[in-house]
């Protein structure tokens, strides 16, 4: 059951899809008090108490005992000291042995979440604003009250099939020639590869909608050549627009008025990458109409899949921002510099980038109101995506885009998918990758996935080997590296080929994957799961913080420590070990429900299948194209006839049919030939 309450006079943010009346009483669960705007929510936890929920964020899978702020941020260095990532996803669920509620604010601006870190048994939800719908969502299973969720936010975007290929990126690229080196060299060496990434350096000096004649002659021919070796380009764009007359995004918006004003009616610039830039206001229909349509040249050049970037909107400086900061320090200029004056000038500076000031200085056009940007800052990432989305579905409405942005909200998870930002070559954020998985899915984010390698600082081979072992499952499968880091790409490294053997499972598994994929968006299910959503009755389960439960039989737990040449495994049922090393080269280890301690050399990760649960490993290939999906090893731990409906579709209909699309096979371990592993059934089975 939902319940829905109003606070104050909120705006329209596209999260929610159904309507519900608000109720007149008194929220359950939470003590009601305000502060001047503010709504605040106290309720008290138990020490057995769990959270679940708030997507993308730091720390762990349970969220309880540290500050979370929903506020969309560009955050390049981020730890786990940071309070707030680039989405906001405002879904909290608690969940101990005596209650289980869920609660969401559907509230654009600033919400403060105090998770047992004041006082480690109470739970305080701010909202800054407090314009809000508030929801409270009761539903007897975890499970049940992701559903729930997704039943009233709608359904979760729906990738093309071609996107769960491996896909290289880097800040960098800025040539046919460059772009062919990469695509010759993994097709040379036989790593699979579906898509590559093109970064900033495409366009003329980082403009939106522009691409380099030089570098890129003939962009459609480009593509085609690609597509005939069934590889896409995956370009980038960015929120902002160059300011300058003459360039034809800038002309186009300014004739309609599309730029976010500031308080005297002009537009509000800032500086991003390309120098200073307006920004299209996104939350007006009209310019999400022109903004949408914007796209079409690169469509028309066949371009079928882009990722949106700096939406949150990250602002490098405005001329505001840099002449306050001149003068708060110049007052120091005649005097002597003692070390405080220092740091005070220095700070002058250093919070010249995405400044709250300059979020304060701009406006959106909101059901005809004038609403300053700060009150709706959440939206702004979300609405760009919505915009994408419905230029992709006017330009073809018959074919599934890639889409995958860096900010978001909750109701961006029905247009698109995200990454998780940049993150750094770090085994710690290896680990926060994982861990924010099951908290996105929960808020709708299916089609996600870190930039596997780690965006900043310099890789090393062991931790891109593991982050690509975590890789090969999630949905998105992207290595991408900044600009002046070590080069990352597979082949540059001398264990490629445990690399390649490793993507190589990717592909073995991806008719298999795609189907637990599309399976979970289409019944409003979740694709990652912390394991309490299986297992809640488990006390060991319920804790984990480690291993993800995939799809309706599978668990990963993949090794996230260097020099680590296996790990413990808590398994909450008795389940069947899939130790790959590549496609081809895996042991089957039957284990029991409990601990072990599992081995796992650099070139291996495990997947575990619950029993009575199927695998499908066709034979893999060097891209999504052109696997064989009617072959397969299936393998499973079972004594009896089990079933598997396995979603097969053509892989880009926007309109799926989950009961068409469903091939069901049974799988009966008396017909299978005698296996070598005792338990466990081994079958060839053509469909
Ligand atoms: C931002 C993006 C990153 C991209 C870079 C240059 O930092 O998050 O992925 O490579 O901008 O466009």
């Amino acid at each position: 059951m939902i319940r829905r309450y109003t606070f104050g006079n909120p705006v329209d943010t596209d999260a929610v899809f159904r309507h519900l009346p608000a109720e007149d009483g008194n929220v359950p669960y939470f003590t009601l008090s305000r502060d001047g705007e503010k709504v605040i929510l106290t309720v008290s936890l138990s020490p057995d108490e769990i959270l679940f929920g708030l997507g993308e964020s730091v720390r762990g899978i349970n969220k309880r005992g540290f500050l979370f702020r929903s506020w969309c941020s560009d955050v390049f260095n981020h730890t786990e000291s940071t309070e707030s990532l680039y989405g906001s996803h405002n879904l909290l669920v608690f969940f101990s042995p005596s209650r289980l509620f869920g609660v969401y604010l559907d509230d654009p601006g600033l919400v403060t979440w105090d998770l047992g870190y004041t006082r480690s048994d109470t739970a305080v939800i701010t909202s800054e604003n407090g314009n809000l719908d508030l929801y409270i969502i009761e539903e007897d299973s975890l499970c049940g009250i992701a559903r729930a969720f997704r039943r009233l936010t709608g359904r979760s975007y729906l990738p093309p099939r071609w996107a769960f290929g491996y896909i290289q990126s880097r800040w960098g690229y800025a040539s046919e020639q460059e772009i062919r080196a990469v695509t010759e060299e993994h097709r040379k060496r036989h790593i699979p590869l579906d898509a590559v990434c093109m970064d900033i350096d495409y366009m003329v000096d980082f403009r939106n909608f522009t691409w380099k004649p030089d570098a890129f002659p003939d962009l459609k021919k480009f593509s085609a050549e690609l597509k005939e070796d069934h590889l896409r380009l995956v370009p980038i764009i960015d929120a902002g627009i160059p300011a300058s007359p003459g360039e034809p995004a800038y002309d186009s918006g300014k004739a309609c008025g599309a730029f976010c004003k500031k308080e005297d009616g002009s537009d509000f610039v800032a500086a991003v990458w390309p120098g200073r830039c307006v920004f299209p206001d996104f939350l007006r229909a009209d310019v999400r109409t022109w903004f949408g349509d914007l796209y079409r040249p690169l469509l028309e050049a066949g371009i079928e899949g882009f990722w949106n970037d700096m939406n949150e909107p990250a602002l490098f400086f405005t001329d505001e921002g840099i002449s306050d900061a001149f003068s708060r320090a110049g007052q120091f200029r005649d005097g002597q510099v003692e070390y405080e004056t220092m740091w005070f000038i220095k700070d002058a500076f250093n919070g010249i980038a995405n400044n709250m000031a300059d979020y304060r200085r701009f406006y959106h056009t909101v059901e005809g109101r004038s609403v300053r940007h700060d009150r709706v800052h959440n939206l702004y990432g979300a609405h760009m995506t919505r915009a994408s989305a419905e230029g992709f579905r006017r330009f073809d409405p018959d074919r599934r885009f890639l889409l995958f942005s860096r900010s978001s909200f909750i109701g961006a998870h029905r247009n698109g998918g995200l990454w998780q930002g940049d993150n750094f070559s770090w085994w710690s954020h290896l680990k926060m990758a994982l861990q924010m998985l099951p908290n996105l899915n929960l808020c709708g984010f299916l089609y996600s996935g870190c930039d596997l390698g780690g965006f900043g600082c310099n890789v090393t081979e062991d931790l891109l080997e593991r982050f690509l072992q975590l890789g090969v499952f999630t949905p998105l499968m992207r290595n991408h590296s900044a600009l002046h880091t070590r080069e990352q790409e597979i082949y540059r490294f001398s264990t490629w080929e445990i690399m390649r053997d490793t993507v190589s499972v990717r592909y073995a598994l991806l008719p298999f994957l795609y189907s637990e994929f599309m399976k979970a968006a289409l019944t409003d299910g979740m694709y990652f799961r912390p394991l309490a959503f299986d297992y809640p009755a488990d006390a060991r389960a319920v804790r984990v913080e480690d291993q993800l439960m995939l799809g309706e039989g599978c668990m990963i737990a993949p090794v996230l420590e260097q020099n680590a040449v296996g790990r413990y495994v808590y398994l909450p049922e008795d389940m069947l070990m899939v130790r790959f090393r590549s496609a081809s080269d895996y042991d089957l280890i039957p284990l029991d429900k409990g601990d072990h301690r599992i081995s796992l050399g650099l070139n291996e990760f495990p997947l575990f299948m619950k029993k009575d649960h199927p695998l499908l490993i066709c034979a893999g290939g060097e891209s999504s194209e052109t696997l064989d999906d009617r072959h397969f090893t299936v393998l499973c731990r079972t004594d009896r006839p089990v079933g598997y409906d396995l979603y097969r579709d053509d892989g880009t209909d926007p309109r799926p049919d989950l009961s068409a699309s469903l091939t069901h096979m049974t799988f009966d371990p008396s017909q299978a030939p005698a296996s070598r592993v005792p338990g466990v059934a081994i079958s060839s089975v053509l469909l």
